[in-house]
Order: C-alpha cells, then structure tokens, then sequence
C-alpha cells in the first residue's frame, strides 16, 4: 500500500492524488482521500480500482489544510470501496489511513470495542474505533493514538487527522515505512520519499514506535513514551525525470531498456582510480571472515540470488546459501560458525527480508543489504550497503533491478578473491553491456516469435540446467505474473521424474542453453519434450547454438550468462503481456513492493 499526507499551503487534493499516482505500484486496488479545511468539514473520496478513478472522482477547488490518501494492496477485506481508506471512527471524528497489518486487531474489537458497529472488514477501522473511544473517555488526539499504538500489536504506517483540528498530522510507523518531508510553509509525510519528491528533497526518518506531530511549520517527533527526539534530515537522491516513462507505452519495457547503462554505470560507479573494482574494505575484512554466506530474499531478488550463490562458491570459494525470507525468518537452518549475511532487495522495504534481517540483528550477525533505494529500511538496518544505482524501477515485474544485483554481486565476488579467478570481471561485464544492446536491437523478433508461439497457451515450461535452471526460475516467474500463464522452471535432468507428465501436444517448453558443461544433456531432455508433442523452443549462446533454435544470444562469460540470456526472456514476458492485452506495469493482484509479511 501507498501513503502520503500533506499539511500546509499548496492544493491538498492534487498533492494527494499525485503522490498516490506515483505510489500506485505499492498497490492498486483501491484508493481515497480525506482531506478538511475547517473543523468538522472533512471531505471523504474512496474509490475502488485505480487512481485514475479516484481523480474523476475528487473536487479540485474544495478549499483544504491537510488531508491524507491512500492507495490499497488489500489484506483484511475485500478490493472494494468500503474497505478502502481512509477509515473514519464511529464519531467521525478522527480519519487514518494504514499500511500493515494489526495482529491482535479480532481481539481489541472484542474486548475493547464491544458495542461499536464496524462498517468495514479492516483492521484499520478497529484502530481508528480505539483511538476514538480513548479521546471520549477524556484524552487528547495526542494521548489516544499513543495509547492505542501501545495496545496494538503487529506492522503499521499509519497518518491520522483529527476533524477538530485542521492544524495538525500525525504519524506514527513499526515495520512498515514511513517519512516525514519539509517544506516552506507546508510538510508532507510519505510511505515512500518517491510520491512527494517533485515538492521536497528533505526527509526525516522515523523510528519504529515512534509519533510524530507534524504542523504546517513543525515537525515534533516523540518516542514511544511522549520524550521528545531530536533528528537531522537527510536528503533524498530521486531524480524526478526518472519517474517520466518518457516515449515508452510502459515503465517495463524502459527498464528493460536500461540495463545495459545500469551495467555501464555500475562498472564505472564501483572501479576505483587504478581501474579495479572496489568495494569498501571493512565491509570486505567483515566478509572474509565468514565461513559462510547466506542470502536472504524475496521474489526476483532471491532468483538473483541464487546467480549469486554460484558466483561466491566458484569465484571465491565461499560456501553460500539461498533462502526465502519468509521462509527464513522464522525457522533458520544450520547458518555455520561465522554466517554473514547478503540481503538482495530492490526496494529495501519487503517486510519478509525486513523481518529475516530483524532476526539476524538480534543475533547480532553481520549483514549488507543489496538495493536501489538509498535510506530505505532494510539499507538502514544491515551493517553495510551496497547501491545498485538503477534508478528507479516502477513495473511491479521486476527487471533491471535483477540484472543489477547480479552484476553487483559479480563485482563484489571479484573483489572477495582479490581478482583472480581467470577472468577479467569489468571487461567481461562490458562485453555483456553490449550483448544485452545487440538482444534488445531483436525485438521485433522475439515479438514475433511469442505472437506465434504463446498467444493462446494457459501453460509453459522453462527448462535448463545450474545458471540456466536459475534463470528459467525468473524467467518464468516474469511470464506468469504480468501475462498469467500458468508456467514453471525446472531443472532439465529432473523433469523425467515427474513433470513430463504434463507435457501434452503442443505445450511451450522454452530451454535456456548456456552452459557448455550440460549443453549436451539439456538438449536431450529438448528432444524428449519434443517427442511427447511439446513445442520446444531453444534460447542458446552462439558457443552452443544449433540450426532451428529459436534466439541465439551472443557468447559471453558462462559465470555471468544470466545476464544476457534474462533479458530474452523479460522480452518474451513482455510482448506475451502486450499481446495479450494486459496492464504490464500493474499486474492483477500484485504490487511492488510488499510492506506486510
Ligand atoms: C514483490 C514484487 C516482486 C519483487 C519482490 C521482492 O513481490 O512484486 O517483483 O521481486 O516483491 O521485492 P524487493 O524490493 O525486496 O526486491
């Protein structure tokens, strides 16, 4: 979900949809405003669906102080308009918007709120009802939210508006982000510093449990018991042109464009004055000390991951495990005597690696998070941070940010085994700048290649062995989530044990070939899908390319193949999604970044 608040002189409403306007990828399904002028003349718009609708729906010139919007990734409730926030309580007193999810939420409406009638499923409601039966029973707006935040339990970003009082915002977060922005004569407050950054640079972080009051030209933070803490701001490096799709129908297509100038970037942004890569040296003291490397991550990141475990073990031969965060953060394997931790985010924010790395804290390990958002929580709270400098990335499919962590990663192996493993790491990285152009100049192909092959199918198969299987793990997440084919990855040699079954005439069996060492057996299993009637389609490197194969890719480095051979498939994702219709940037029942466990 996606929050922003505003207080102050400028035009509420457009501040408000604009800002959720650029938080939609944090979700879709709904989305209000609230916004007030006077006392008790609070003005309420909540629509299901897009923000498109919600701005149809809202009267500009309704003169306004502050208001507060919301755009919903549902979690208690239905998609629909009375789940959707704001929340006001019972009194109509009090309205809040919320991203997270209350835990005890069932209990507090039994013990606590007996009696009151809830118009909505939501936890959020529960909250807003508490808060207004502590301000009846006597307290200030103040008192009553930091009463009720104690009797709470579970992740929350949460503004909250007072009907009495024009002049004031509050806020408070756990878990889930949340800063607030200052202006000159106004202040914002944002789940992500990206829905406001066209007014302010300038943000303060708050802390989990945390209030802030926020006033037209004041910004009071309090820690959990009232005691008043000072901050600096910082600023927020977002660029406002990146955010412009520019000429592109999609924000996708323009990231997939991207990645070989993130890959430019990177080589550039990492390689020191002598021209070798360079990360910095605690960080690779902290490393070396390791007996073991863990990642910890979530979606495509943890399919970058998986790249990554392989160019650890073989370039620095460190052994390193892949885990997904969810699965992580409540029952951790046998982590070694010296874990160190590698936290692969693209957002920063994903409460199940946030919540993962909550645990390795408290265990007191090392850790360095991976993202593209410098300050974001997970960056914040691991020992070290390394940029992925992609700019950024706003289709909920992910790609750039893929491509990204890999290259990262191989940078940082590189300066793990001290450059010498056998290859030239930046040259290499160069080279595959330049394929990921010469794939990208082949659209029309591939277009056509999908048109004929994946228009009508309800299923597909990406097959492929070590880095391939790896990559056929992401490229067939990409093609499920944005075009909704029901399709899996599996290791080639395994689908003989079981899969094959559901090979039937005509099935899409896409084979990733790049590894010399298993080309030949990879292509044998091709054969046996074909002689089950698949339609089996072969993305190969020139090295190991054969007549009929559908898109050869240039040879490159076989360490870091991933990096090309990906880009074929977010392409052959991409062009399925077009064909068949479908919003690419905003893919049903998605969003981008996942702030809830
Ligand atoms: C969501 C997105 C995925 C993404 C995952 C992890 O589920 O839809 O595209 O890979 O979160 O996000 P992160 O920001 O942690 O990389």
């Amino acid at each position: 979900c996606g929050i922003v608040g505003f207080i102050g002189q400028g035009s509420v409403q457009e501040t408000l949809v604009e800002g959720l306007q650029k938080l939609e990828y944090r979700g879709y399904d709904s989305a209000g405003i609230f916004v007030l002028n006077d006392p008790n003349d609070g003005y309420l718009v909540k629509q299901a669906g897009r923000i498109k609708e919600l701005r149809e729906a809202v009267d500009f010139d309704k003169p306004a102080k502050v208001g507060i919007g919301h755009t919903r990734w549902a979690t208690h409730g239905e998609a629909n308009v009375t789940n959707a926030h704001p929340h006001l309580s019972q009194d109509n007193r009090y309205a809040l918007v919320h991203n997270g999810v209350i835990e005890n939420f069932k209990e507090i409406k039994e013990e606590d709120l007996a009696g009151v009638q809830f118009k909505t499923q939501t936890d959020t409601e529960v909250v807003v009802a508490l808060i207004a039966k502590y301000a009846q029973e006597g307290l200030s707006t103040i008192e009553a939210f930091h009463k009720a935040l104690k009797r709470i339990e579970g992740s929350y970003a949460f503004v909250l508006i007072d009907e009495a009082d024009p002049e004031t915002l509050y806020t408070a977060k756990n878990k889930s982000p949340m800063l607030v922005g200052l202006g000159q004569d106004f202040n914002v407050v944002a789940s992500d510093a990206m829905a406001t950054i066209q007014l302010t640079h300038d943000y303060l972080e708050i802390k989990d449990k945390e209030v802030v009051i926020v006033t037209q030209d004041k910004v009071i933070i309090e820690d959990q018991d009232g005691k008043q803490v000072d901050r600096a701001p910082f600023k927020a490096e977002i660029d406002a042109n990146d955010l412009d799709k520019g000429a592109y129908p999609y924000y996708m297509i323009k990231e997939i464009d991207e990645q070989p100038a993130v890959i430019r970037r990177l080589i550039q942004t990492y390689k020191n004055d002598q021209g070798q890569f360079e990360v910095p040296a605690d960080l690779i003291t902290a490393m070396q000390q390791a007996s073991n490397l863990h990642i910890v991550a979530c979606g495509t990141s943890a399919h970058a991951g998986w790249v990554g475990k392989t160019l650890f073990e073989s370039m620095v031969g460190i052994p390193t495990m892949v885990h997904t965060a969810s699965e992580f953060a409540y029952h951790q394997p046998l982590l070694g005597d010296k874990p160190f931790f590698i936290f692969l985010t693209q957002s920063g924010e994903t409460a199940d690696s946030r919540q993962a790395l909550v645990k390795v804290n408290e265990k007191g390990y090392p850790s360095l998070t991976i993202t593209n958002v410098k300050g974001s929580t997970l960056s914040r709270e691991a020992g070290y941070t390394l940029l992925l400098h992609a700019g950024p990335e706003i289709a909920v499919a992910s790609t750039k940010a893929y491509t990204a962590q890999i290259t990262v990663m191989a940078i940082l192996a590189d300066v793990l085994s001290n450059h010498d493993y056998g290859f030239d790491m930046g040259h290499e990285l160069s080279i595959i700048a330049t394929a990921m152009e010469s794939i990208l100049s082949e659209k029309d192909t591939i277009k056509a290649w999908v048109d004929a092959n994946l228009m009508a199918t309800r299923n597909a198969f990406y097959i492929g062995r070590h880095l391939d299987y790896y990559v056929s793990m992401e490229a067939a997440l990409k093609l499920k989530e944005i075009s909704y084919v029901q399709t899996e990855a599996f290791a080639s040699g395994e689908l003989k044990h079981g899969t094959i079954a559901l090979v039937e005439s005509g099935t899409p069996v896409i084979a990733v070939v790049s590894d010399p060492t298993t080309a030949s057996h990879t292509r044998g299993n091709v054969e046996e899908v074909k002689a089950r009637g698949a339609n089996a389609m072969v993305i190969a490197t020139q090295d190991l390319a054969k007549e009929g194969d559908q898109f050869v890719v240039p040879s490159i480095q076989a360490e870091l193949s991933p990096l090309a051979t990906v880009v074929v498939t977010q392409l052959i994702a991409y062009y399925t999604a077009l064909g068949r219709g479908l919003d690419v940037d905003k893919p049903r029942n998605l969003a981008k970044s996942v702030t809830v466990e």
